[in-house]
């Protein structure tokens, strides 16, 4: 790491953002659905422990904006709160019930076969591919310096790449299309959370419900078509990967859990990731003492797949500018929860049955607990005494149900970049948080 602050405090760069609203009434819920999810959050946020958003037909939901209530539902009182069903409609056509949408003694079971592909101990074997790839999305990048990219695109299909060759020891390319364009249809479009998700009892089809089932039909039939490519390729070399964990667990059940694993990590473990390392990009293109400081940091280390994993503790200020990039442009831009009993959290009742939702959108920006809470500061990471605290952090949730890919998606690189739009780049939120058009980069080599 680079000795001393790499930015006088006054340089600190704030990306432009979508303002919180004064007041959220179910009108400007149902336009905040239909528009960007962003909008959906009240200011009230920033200085309340709780607040409360009232649905057309009497529903409430709950937003939890302080850490004692994050504990709560994630940790403390966690077996009081379940997975909300609106979640489980919007992911169901992807993941079907894989271990995002999973639940009780299935989950259980689901999440106790995963652990073992996500220790610490596999880092290295995943930054091996992780080096190779981004090798290969340095070259396309370089033939492509000096025209417009779409760095968005290229960072999807970098992720995409690296989870299946990381997970599944797959060439992602004869895929990478087919699967980026189904994904990245769906998210945009029928994934994307409505009023009606929310209002419509579980167990009743929504509006959305038939173009959803054929989505997932579709999306089935892609992932048979790759279980049965892998199968084929890496037959008989013993357990080697997530994918041979997942099929000696699952490979016989004929309900086709296999496949809904399968689509679950593809969908969790590259959108989140490409999303991450996009607007990273997009901060650092702003920022270039910044990048000047990561390029020196990277200096001299071999990034390459033989020495990616040994020089991975020593990119403390690459690590820092991800989590700086998480707090700023957190992918999973709300966490939420429905709850099984009556309860209370921080003064607010909580009867059986209510939303509750934790902001993490607006936790990562609330100036009680961060300093210069607007500003791409990413040393904030590496200052001793400002460790953010772990229910105010939330990128990968917390308790029991935090993200099993948290270490993976920690350990992809950061790319410098040099920025060229003519447009400020506005969040949008749909499932995760996207930029709101695709910005044209221009690239330069250092
Ligand atoms: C920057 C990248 C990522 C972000 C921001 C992210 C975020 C999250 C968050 C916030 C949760 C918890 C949701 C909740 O509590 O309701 C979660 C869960 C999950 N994530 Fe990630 N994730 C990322 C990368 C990955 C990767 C790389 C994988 C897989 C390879 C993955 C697989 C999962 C799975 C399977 C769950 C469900 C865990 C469970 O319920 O037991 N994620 N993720």
């Amino acid at each position: 790491m680079t000795s001393g602050a790499v930015l006088e405090r006054a340089d600190l760069y704030a990306p432009p953002m979508p303002p919180l609203a004064e007041r959220v009434d179910w009108l400007r819920l149902l336009s905040a659905f239909r528009r960007n999810t962003l909008d959906a959050f009240p200011g009230a946020c920033l200085t309340e422990p709780t607040v409360t958003l009232r649905l057309p037909g009497g529903g409430r939901v709950v937003l939890l904006c302080v850490p004692e209530a994050v504990r709560h539902v994630l940790v403390a009182q966690g077996s009081d709160f379940a997975r909300l069903p609106a979640g489980i409609r919007v992911l169901g056509p992807v993941a079907g019930r894989g271990l995002v949408t999973a639940e009780g003694e299935a989950w259980r079971r689901q999440r106790r076969v995963l652990a073992p592909a996500f220790t610490p101990r596999t880092v290295p074997l995943m930054a091996r591919h992780i080096a190779r790839a981004t090798a290969a999305c340095l070259r396309r990048l370089d033939a492509a310096r000096g025209g417009p990219v779409d760095l968005h695109a290229e960072m999807q299909r970098l992720s995409l790449d690296i989870a299946a060759s990381s997970m599944f020891s797959l060439e992602a390319g004869p895929y990478e299309a087919r699967i980026r364009a189904m994904v990245s249809a769906y998210l945009g479009g029928l994934g994307r959370p409505r009023v009606s998700d929310f209002l419509v009892p579980p167990g009743w089809p929504t509006p959305a419900a038939p173009r959803r089932w054929f989505f997932r039909r579709r999306w089935r039939a892609l992932i048979a078509e790759l279980i049965a490519v892998r199968r084929a390729q890496v037959a008989g070399q013993g357990p080697r990967d997530l994918f041979d964990l997942l099929a000696e667990a699952h490979g016989e059940e004929p309900d086709g859990l296999l496949a809904d694993e399968v689509g679950t990590m593809i969908v969790a473990g590259h959108e989140t990731t490409a999303s991450t390392l996009f607007w990273a990009a997009t901060l650092l293109a702003r920022a270039p003492a910044v990048q000047e400081a990561l390029a020196a940091e990277a200096r001299g280390l071999d990034l390459g797949e033989a020495g990616a994993a040994a020089a991975l503790p020593r990119l403390a200020l690459a690590r820092a500018v991800v989590q700086e990039a998480l707090r700023l442009y957190p992918p999973a831009y709300m966490i939420a929860r429905r709850a099984v009993r009556d309860g209370a959290v921080c003064g607010a009742a909580i009867p059986a049955g209510t939303t509750v939702m934790i902001p993490t959108w607006v936790m990562h920006r609330n100036p009680r607990w961060w300093p210069r809470a607007d500003a791409f500061d990413p040393e904030r990471f590496l200052r001793p005494g400002e460790e953010p605290d772990r229910f105010v952090y939330l990128p990968f949730g917390a308790g029991p149900q935090v993200c099993i890919g948290a270490q993976l998606a920690l350990a992809e690189a950061t790319l410098a970049l040099s920025l060229d739009g003519a447009r400020p780049i506005l969040p949008v939120a749909t499932v995760t948080v996207r930029p709101d058009h695709a910005p044209p980069f221009r690239l330069a080599r250092r």
